[in-house]
């Protein structure tokens, strides 16, 4: 048996761990319930008793000594494996870039309309894109078979029922529901059964603008109207109003600012005027105020009415209309996020 175990004792010791696997080889060897350690401990049962001590002692101390080198083993690999999997991370690096997203331009541009509005007491109010007769024609003193509904060319549903033309039916709406004095802001999509280019679309969208109370002038209409434009186009922009025809207004006005890209000199854009249309305007017609159940004799109201894809074509310099729907990510990420 002695020189069993020395053999044992020098077989742990000439065992050279090398390798992660090998840990698990000398275990298996001599550690495990089948392994050589295992059956000295099996042969000690037969050892005679006089013998017993010296023999349990070497025992005792081989195994001890093959318990150490498999745990030194161990412990070496396992650090030795969390530092190759450590180096494998460089902390220096910077991180790579991910994209968020961006806001597309005609929601940049409505939200800082909006909030201009909102700044002077405006509030802001929806309506249906699929729209009756009354609340996108009728109501707004556009008389059957008038020509003033081939102004715009309509996709419809059915004999009463369209798809809106312009977000003027959100006033309409908002004028039956509510009480005097009246200030709101209605942004959203309208459709118009036109041929698409660089210039139309089908579809496009609007933001449409009342205030109604009693006293309500045009001088009202012209400050609010000039106020906005400064905060969106800045300080130094002109504007002007042009007469106008609009069935729901009285009187109507369009309203021009200075080009924004020659500074009223003649450009290109603005076709050498200097000018640029930018929307429509005007008092509202006493027939629409009394369609809506509002008493034009006590009050009176301005509205007005303007194009979010033209806003941000001159904002941005959009040379295209097509461009704001294609879903090409070139374009849209240009755009910040917020
Ligand atoms: N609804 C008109 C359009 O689509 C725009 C407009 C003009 C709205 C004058 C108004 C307004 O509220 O007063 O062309």
């Amino acid at each position: 048996m002695k020189e069993e175990l020395e053999k044992f004792k020098q077989q742990v010791e000439s065992f050279e761990i090398k390798q992660n696997e090998q840990v698990e080889i000398f275990r298996l060897k001599f550690l495990s319930k089948k392994g050589e350690l295992n059956e000295l401990f099996e042969q000690f049962k037969t050892v005679p008793v006089e013998m017993k001590k010296e023999m349990g002692a070497l025992l005792n101390q081989v195994k001890q000594k093959a318990q150490q080198k498999w745990e030194e083993a161990q412990s070496q690999f396992e650090s030795n494996s969390s530092k190759d999997k450590d180096s494998k991370i460089d902390l220096s690096l910077s991180s790579e870039a991910t994209f968020d997203g961006s806001r597309h331009p005609l929601s940049i541009v409505e939200n800082e309309v909006i909030e201009i509005f909102k700044k002077l007491g405006f509030v802001y109010a929806e309506g249906p894109e699929i729209e009756d007769d009354w609340h996108n024609f009728s109501a707004l003193n556009f008389p059957a078979n008038h020509p003033a509904r081939d102004m715009q060319d309509t996709f419809f549903i059915s004999a009463d029922i369209a798809l809106r033309t312009h977000t003027s039916s959100v006033q309409v709406r908002l004028m039956e529901k509510q009480t005097v004095p009246i200030r709101a802001i209605m942004p959203g999509r309208v459709y118009r059964n036109e041929a698409i280019s660089a210039r139309a679309n089908c579809f496009f969208h609007q933001i449409e603008g009342i205030y109604i109370d009693e006293k309500v002038s045009f001088a009202d209409l012209k400050q609010t109207l000039y106020y906005f434009i400064q905060e969106l186009f800045g300080q130094d922009v002109q504007v002007r109003f042009r007469p106008s025809y609009f069935p729901f207004t009285e009187p109507s006005a369009e309203m021009d600012i200075s080009c924004l890209l020659c500074k009223g000199k003649g450009c290109n854009v603005c076709k050498q005027t200097g000018w640029l249309e930018i929307l429509g305007c005007g008092m509202i017609d006493p027939n629409v105020l009394q369609a809506s159940g509002i008493d034009p004799e006590k009050y009176s109201g301005f509205a007005f009415g303007m194009g979010i894809e033209r806003i941000a074509m001159l904002k941005y310099e959009v040379k295209d209309l097509r461009t704001y729907f294609n879903n090409d990510v070139r374009f849209l990420n240009q755009f910040s996020a917020e």
